[in-house]
Formats: structure tokens, sequence, C-alpha cells
């Protein structure tokens, strides 16, 4: 496990792969160019790789009530975790206290242990935007700076340091290629991108919080404002992400979480009812709650 300083690297400054060609010029002579180009795998802002992410006994009070009841939770890493449950149980709670998105609401009080990587990052006092910088955090309507296309991917990494334009091109071309938009933006990537249909806002709202490298994403009903086609299009994006990324969403659609959840947790009043693999859980579930909840009976 990784200290909590090793954790984050500051901003990279050389990172392109230079390869040397040899070649004829014009004049016939033999030159030896210099060619740099960019390795996909590379990690501009950070180089930590793992990403443990575990929940232990959580609770969150807001006010009087008692919203999150001891959850215990571990997810599993580079999979699609899907928490389900009925309106009300707590699932965006739990996403945003994974976060640390709870901690400006009014009267909250929150307990237990949330470890990532090792860090408790509920009690240790760390810093906030190094917490959130690990994670990505989708939300159910897209939500673009008002700015271009360009400026909205490459926002994180100029407030990371990363000034040089050349590598901030490469940056959000490959970032926008990871979201499933360069081709359909490439020749716009100065226009606001507000003029986006809201199925590439959505992408395009990936592709910034992919920029800055997070290490998990967390998608709360990311795909519910979107027309048929474009939640197809996320769905297949995350199944794709989630070779290099701890993917965490909320779905109120139980064949969305047939589809892509590799794990599951069913939530009902606040509690983890059950959770395990999407496999066992959608075949073999074991509480009642969980039965009724997958055969239809409430929702
Ligand atoms: N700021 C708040 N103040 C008081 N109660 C809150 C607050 N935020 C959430 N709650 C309550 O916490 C409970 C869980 O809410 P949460 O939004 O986490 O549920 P959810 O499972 O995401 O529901 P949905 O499926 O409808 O989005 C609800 O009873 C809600 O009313
Ligand atoms: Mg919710």
């Amino acid at each position: 496990m990784k200290s909590l300083f090793s954790a984050f690297v500051a901003p990279v400054e050389t990172e392109l792969r230079t390869v040397y060609r040899t070649e004829e010029n014009a004049g016939g002579q033999t030159v030896r160019r210099k060619i740099r180009f960019f390795r996909p795998d590379y990690k501009f802002v950070r180089n930590d790789t793992e990403s443990e992410l575990i929940v232990s006994a959580l609770n969150v009070h807001i006010k009087d009530n008692h919203i999150l009841k001891d959850v215990n939770l571990t997810i599993p890493e580079k999979k699609i975790t899907c928490i389900i449950g009925p309106s009300g149980c707590g699932k965006t709670t739990l996403l945003k206290t994974l976060n640390r998105l709870t901690d400006s609401v009014e009267g909250v009080k929150i307990t237990g242990k949330i470890f990532i990587n090792g860090e408790d990052i509920i009690n240790s006092g760390s810093e906030i935007t190094r917490i959130r910088r690990k994670m990505g955090l989708i939300s159910q309507r897209p939500c673009p700076l008002p700015m271009s296309i360009f400026d909205n991917v490459a926002y994180g990494c100029r407030i990371h340091g990363i000034r040089n334009r050349r590598k901030l091109r490469m940056i959000v071309k490959h970032y926008l290629d990871a979201a499933g938009l360069w081709d359909e933006v490439k020749d716009r990537l100065r226009t606001p991108a507000v003029r986006l249909s809201i199925g590439q806002q959505q992408r395009l709202c990936l592709a910034r919080s992919l920029a800055v490298e997070p290490q998990f994403i967390l998608a709360d009903e990311a795909t519910s404002a979107l027309d048929p086609i474009s939640s197809k299009i996320i769905e297949e994006l995350f199944v794709k992400l989630k070779q290099n990324y701890s993917i965490v969403m909320v779905t109120h659609t139980l064949r969305q979480a047939l589809r892509i959840a590799d794990h599951v947790v069913f939530m009902y009043l606040g509690e983890i009812i059950e959770t395990g693999s999407a496999d066992y859980v959608f075949n073999n579930p074991q509480h009642e709650l969980t039965k009724k909840y997958l055969s239809g009976a409430f929702s």
C-alpha cells in the first residue's frame, strides 16, 4: 500500500516518449530526427495505480435523520460496482460521502472510515481537493463549464500546472477519444460546450473528469437524462474504462445493472442489505428484500 505522500505526484514536466529516426534530408544527407509522441498509458497528473476503496462502519446523519446506517463496503478494483435500491435509500448520499461532497450539507454528521489506498479520508484531515482529484464524479445532468469544448477538458490540467499548449492538445485529444467524443468534435473544439447535445455534454464531462486522471469514476444515474443511444454509448464507455478505473455507479435501472455490473450493492433505508458479484446477487439473492426488489415488488 502506498503511503500518504507517495500516493500523489506533482505535475510532471516531461513525459513524452522520445525516439530518434534516421532519414535522408533534401540534400541526400543522413540526419537523425527526434520524434516525440504521446504514450497513451502515460499519467500526466498522477502515477499511482492502486485503487483501493474500503468503507467501514460509515454512518451519516443529516440533522435528525439517520441516512446511512453502518455501511461496510469494499469496492472491487477495476470493476463496475452498481449501487441499486429504491428511491431515498441513500445511494446518492453514499456516493457523495465517498467524494466528501456531503461535507457542505448543513447539519451533517459523519462517523466511520473511508479508506482510499489506506488513507482514511474522513478522519485524517486530508485536503479535500486532493481526495476529489482521485474521484471523477459524473452526475445525472451534465454540467459543462461555460467555456469551449477544448477548455472544458483542459481545465483540470491547467489547474494542475500543465501550460504547454502542445501537451494540452494531446491530453484533450486523448481524453475526448477515451470518452468517445473526439470524432464528433475535432473540428469545433473552440465552440462553446453548451452547444453540444446533452449526450455529447455528458461524454464531455466524462472526458473532463478523466483528464485529471482519477482512480475512481463515481456516476450517479449518469444516463437517466439521456436518450437511449447516448445511454448505450456511456454504458459501453464504462465497460471499456473499467480496464483502467474502478467505477461505482448508482442506477435506477435494473436492466442497466444487469447489463454492465460486475458487482452489486443493494441498499434499503440507508443500509446495505446485500452485496456481491452481479452474477450471485442477481441469480441467487439471499435476502428477502433483495428478492422482492429484483422481482419488481417495489421500486
Ligand atoms: N440535505 C439533506 N437534508 C435532509 N435529508 C436529506 C438530505 N439529502 C438527502 N436526504 C435524505 O436522505 C435520504 C437518502 O437520500 P438520497 O438522495 O441519498 O437517496 P437516493 O437513494 O439517491 O434516492 P433517489 O433514488 O431518489 O435518487 C432521503 O430520505 C433524503 O430525503
Ligand atoms: Mg439519488
